[in-house]
């Protein structure tokens, strides 16, 4: 049996990390204020709060500043529209994130087409989108931006490979397939209508699961050798775990992303390199 490659992208993100503090020290000495990210967070999921917090903490390690504002859970629209329009305006700060998802009276795909696409570290508005899905991209949307990023960190060539990717949102998906394509994979998109879900999973080199159902694929839904990134994120008693039974994976694989340690760490990584690049530094 060979030994399974373990994908370990919290390692990846903390040596980016490094990189970037110092080329962010640079880039504040130079233009005399350092870039600036603000994290908007509406109501009270404690599932956000923790990932609003250890976005706020990455920053901080990076020498990025942070703003941080807390909106009631009865925020209107139209007061959301207006605290993103004072950010869009504002000279410190170069990226805006709305933390997602919103509580369910409010319109997110409204909220996100507000930020302005310079100032998109999330690389979710329309126009950011747009420009990945035309070959000029500005930003990448973080998680898909962060499975390639660990692909490269560990030579994983994607070019010529079936890739499958499983999920279709705008924040995953539908940019993960985008970025493979572009790096030459062969890729099928699949989803909660596909039939047969594992029969196509079976026929391929690299898989990325982001479907949002815990421990939903195990060894039988994956060839020998296949490459998983796994972008699940489920909090149980036993702490996180991901989309794909891992442990079952161990030894079949080629190699693959743990939960947690995998792609998690690499999506805050990847806001904070977009902010800096939005803010005009180079990576
Ligand atoms: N909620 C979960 N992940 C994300 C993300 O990457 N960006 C935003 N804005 N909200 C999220």
């Amino acid at each position: 049996m060979t030994n399974t490659l373990i994908l370990d992208g919290k390692a990846v993100a903390q040596a980016r990390r490094a990189i970037l503090r110092e080329k962010v020290a640079e880039f504040t000495k130079t233009k005399g204020r350092a870039p600036g990210l603000a994290v908007v967070i509406v109501g009270h999921d404690p599932a956000s709060q923790i990932y609003v917090k250890n976005k706020i903490k990455a920053c901080a390690e990076a020498g990025i500043e942070s703003f941080h504002l807390e909106k009631p859970a009865t925020l209107t629209q139209a007061d959301l529209h207006k605290a993103i329009d004072e950010l869009n305006a504002r000279t410190d700060v170069d990226g805006i994130l709305v933390q997602l998802p919103l509580p369910k009276h409010l319109n997110e795909t409204e909220a996100l087409e507000r930020i302005r696409g310079e100032k998109d570290p999330d690389g979710l508005t329309s126009a950011n989108l747009g420009l990945l899905f035309s070959g000029r991209t500005r930003v990448a949307p973080c998680t898909p931006f962060g499975v390639m990023k660990i692909f490269e960190h560990y030579k994983i060539d994607v070019a010529g490979k079936n890739a499958v990717v499983i999920g279709r949102s705008n924040i995953v998906g539908k940019p993960m397939a985008q970025l493979l394509l572009q790096a030459n994979a062969t890729v099928t998109m699949a989803h909660s209508k596909t039939h047969d879900l594992e029969a196509v999973t079976r026929e391929a080199d690299i898989v990325v699961v982001a479907v949002g159902q815990r421990h939903l694929l195990g060894k039988s839904a994956f060839k020998k050798g296949v490459v998983i990134a796994d972008v699940g994120m489920h909090r149980g008693e036993k702490g996180l775990c991901g989309d794909v039974r891992l442990d079952e994976l161990h030894g079949w694989a080629q190699a693959m992303t743990p939960v947690p340690g995998g792609v998690g760490p690499m999506t805050i990584q990847m806001l904070l390199e977009n902010t800096f690049r939005l803010a005009g530094g180079k990576i």
